[in-house]
C-alpha cells in the first residue's frame, strides 16, 4: 500500500477562508426555478410557493451566495417582466434555452427566497441585449431607499426596505459566440466600464464582477482578460472564471485530475490580471469570482435544447456518480488552495440543473453524490486556509502526465483550534496511507475521519437510493499523538477533523 505524507503548520496560511467560496447558482433554466426552488403545488411550499424541503437542503449545504437569474438566460432578460402583479407579467420566449419564461418568479420573489434560505444574493445584469440604463434602473429598484421611480416601485410591490444587494455580475460569458449579444473584449469592456461607473454613482458600496472567459479553451482566453481589464480596471473588483469538467472518452484517470486543470486555469487568470496591474501601474488587485464551476456532461443528451418552447423542461439534469463527487471534492480543494485570489465561487447550479439537489416537481427531493463534498467542505472549512506540504505517489494520466495521487488542503481556526483536512485519493485501484504530521499544532486530537467511496466509481443514486452514496466513518486510522495515519480508499473524497487536546 503506497504511502503519502502531509505536513501541517498553522503558520502556512494562504488566506482566511472566504465564506463566499461556498456559493451556488440559480438560473431560469430547465427546472431550477420552476419545480426546483418554486413549486406552489408542493406539500412543503410556503405562501410564496417556495419548497421547504429544498430550503432545508440549501441550509444543509451551507451555501453562502446564490447567483441569479443567469447564466445565458440573463443576456436576453428584461428584469421588469418579473415584477408587479403576477397576472400582469408577460410570457416571453427565452432564446438561450429555447424555453418559455412565464415570469412567475422575478427579483422580488427571488429576494424573498434568498432571505428565507439565509443566502446572500449575487445579481447579474443583462449586458447582452441591454445596457447601462436597465442596469441602473434595476440597482435603484433593489437598493434605492425610496423617493425615486424605481425604488418607490419596489415599495409599491411590497418591499419597503431596500434589498441592499452587494454583489453584481456585469453580464454573463460575453466572450462566448453562443451568448445573446456576444461582444468583442473591447466592446464588452467599454460597456462594462460605463455600466460599473453608473452603478457606483447610485451605490458605491458594491462588489462588481467583470466577465472573464467562459473557459480556458476559448480562443480569446488571456487576451480577453487583458483587454477587458484594460477597459475596466478601476471600476471593477473581480473578474469571473467559468469551468466545467466531465469524463471524456472513458478517460477516468484524467477526469480525476480535473483539479490540476483548475489549478492551472486559476494561475493563468491571476497572471493575466496581474499583467494588466503591472502595465497600468496600479496598486489595486483584481481577484477572482469563479462563478460557474462543476462537473457537467455538456455534450450529453440531457443538455440538448428543446426544439419547441416548453415551460421548465427537463434540461441539464445530469445524474452524478461517485467519481463525479470525488472530482467535485478535488475542485473544492483547488478553490480553497487559491483563497488568496479566489474571493468567491458558485457551484453551478443548485437544483435539478447540473445540481447537488434534485426534485420531482410536486414530489420528493434528494441529494446527489456531489452534495456531500460541498456540504462537508462548507461546514468544516473554518478560519484560515493552510497550504499543506505534500509527498505523494504519482497518478498517471493521459491528459496531464503524472500528477500526485493525493490532493489536499487544510483549514485551521485560530480561535477554536479546530483543524480540517480535505483530501482526495485519485488512484483508481490503490489505497493510500497518509501520514498527517500535526506536531506544529502542539497537541490535537482526532474528532472524526470520514470517507466517500464505492467499489463502483460509476455508482449514482436515485430518489429511492439517495443514502447509498454518502460519507461514512473511516476507522482505518491510527494515532501516535503527533502523526495520524489514515488509509484513504481508492477514488475517494475524505475529511479528517482535529481539535485542540
Ligand atoms: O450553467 C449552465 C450555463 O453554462 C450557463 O447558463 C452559462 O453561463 C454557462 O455556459
Amino acid at each position: 500500500m503506497p504511502n503519502a505524507r502531509l505536513a501541517l503548520d498553522p503558520s502556512f496560511v494562504v488566506a482566511p477562508v472566504s465564506r463566499r467560496t461556498f456559493g451556488t447558482f440559480v438560473e431560469h433554466l430547465g427546472r431550477c426555478v420552476y419545480g426546483g426552488i418554486h413549486d406552489p403545488g408542493h406539500p412543503t411550499a410556503d405562501a410564496d410557493g417556495f419548497r421547504g424541503d429544498v430550503i432545508d437542503f440549501v441550509r444543509e449545504l451551507g451555501i453562502s451566495t446564490v447567483r441569479y437569474p443567469g447564466g445565458n438566460f440573463v443576456s436576453g432578460y428584461r428584469w421588469e417582466d418579473g415584477i408587479g402583479p403576477v397576472a400582469d407579467r408577460p410570457v416571453r420566449k427565452d432564446l438561450a434555452w429555447h424555453s418559455t419564461e412565464p415570469n412567475l418568479v422575478g427579483v422580488d420573489e427571488f429576494m424573498r427566497w434568498a432571505k428565507k434560505a439565509g443566502v446572500e444574493p449575487m445579481m447579474a445584469v443583462n449586458l447582452g441585449t441591454r445596457g447601462v440604463q436597465e442596469a441602473i434602473d434595476l440597482l435603484d429598484y433593489t437598493n434605492g431607499a425610496g423617493g425615486s421611480f424605481h425604488s418607490d416601485l419596489r415599495k409599491k410591490n411590497g418591499s419597503a426596505d431596500p434589498y441592499d444587494i452587494k454583489m453584481w455580475c456585469l453580464g454573463n460569458e460575453m466572450d462566448g459566440p453562443w451568448q445573446i449579444g456576444h461582444k468583442t473584449a473591447r466592446e464588452y469592456g467599454r460597456l462594462a466600464s460605463e455600466t460599473a461607473r453608473a452603478m457606483r454613482l447610485i451605490d458605491n458600496d458594491l462588489t462588481l464582477v467583470a466577465c472573464g472567459s467562459s473557459g480556458a479553451d476559448m480562443p480569446t482566453f488571456g487576451t480577453w482578460e487583458r483587454e477587458v481589464l484594460e477597459e475596466t480596471y478601476d471600476e471593477v473588483d473581480l473578474i469571473s472564471m467559468h469551468a466545467y469538467y466531465w469524463e471524456k472518452d472513458g478517460d477516468l484517470a484524467s477526469f480525476l485530475a480535473a483539479g490540476v486543470e483548475m489549478d492551472h486555469f486559476i494561475d493563468d487568470v491571476v497572471a493575466s490580471v496581474d499583467h494588466v496591474r503591472a502595465a497600468q501601474k496600479k496598486t489595486k488587485r483584481i481577484n477572482i469570482s469563479f462563478d460557474e464551476w462543476n462537473v457537467w456532461y455538456l455534450d450529453g443528451e440531457a443538455s440538448k435544447n428543446p426544439t419547441d418552447w416548453p415551460v421548465a423542461p427537463v434540461l441539464l439534469e445530469d445524474q452524478y456518480n461517485v467519481a463525479d463527487a470525488v472530482v467535485v471534492g478535488g475542485l473544492l480543494i483547488s478553490l480553497l488552495k487559491h483563497s488568496d485570489r479566489v474571493a468567491s465561487a458558485s457551484l453551478a447550479q443548485l437544483v435539478n440543473v447540473i445540481a447537488p439537489i434534485m426534485t420531482e416537481t410536486g414530489g420528493r427531493s434528494w441529494k446527489q453524490t456531489t452534495f456531500h463534498p460541498f456540504a462537508q467542505a462548507s461546514s468544516f472549512a473554518r478560519g484560515d486556509v493552510l497550504r499543506v506540504e505534500l509527498q505523494s505517489p504519482v497518478h498517471e494520466t493521459a491528459k496531464y502526465g503524472a500528477v500526485p495521487a493525493l490532493d489536499a488542503v487544510a483549514t485551521h481556526d485560530p480561535e477554536t483550534g479546530d483543524v480540517s483536512v480535505f483530501a482526495i485519493n485519485r488512484s483508481l485501484t490503490e489505497e493510500l496511507t497518509v501520514d498527517v504530521d500535526t506536531r506544529a499544532f502542539g497537541g490535537v486530537r482526532l474528532v472524526q475521519a470520514t470517507t466517500l467511496h464505492d467499489a463502483d466509481p460509476y455508482k449514482s443514486v436515485t430518489v429511492d437510493t439517495a443514502d447509498s452514496v454518502a460519507p461514512v466513518a473511516n476507522d482505518k486510522t491510527s494515532w501516535d499523538g503527533s502523526v495520524l495515519s489514515v488509509v484513504l480508499p481508492p477514488l475517494s473524497w475524505n475529511v479528517v477533523r482535529l481539535a485542540k487536546q
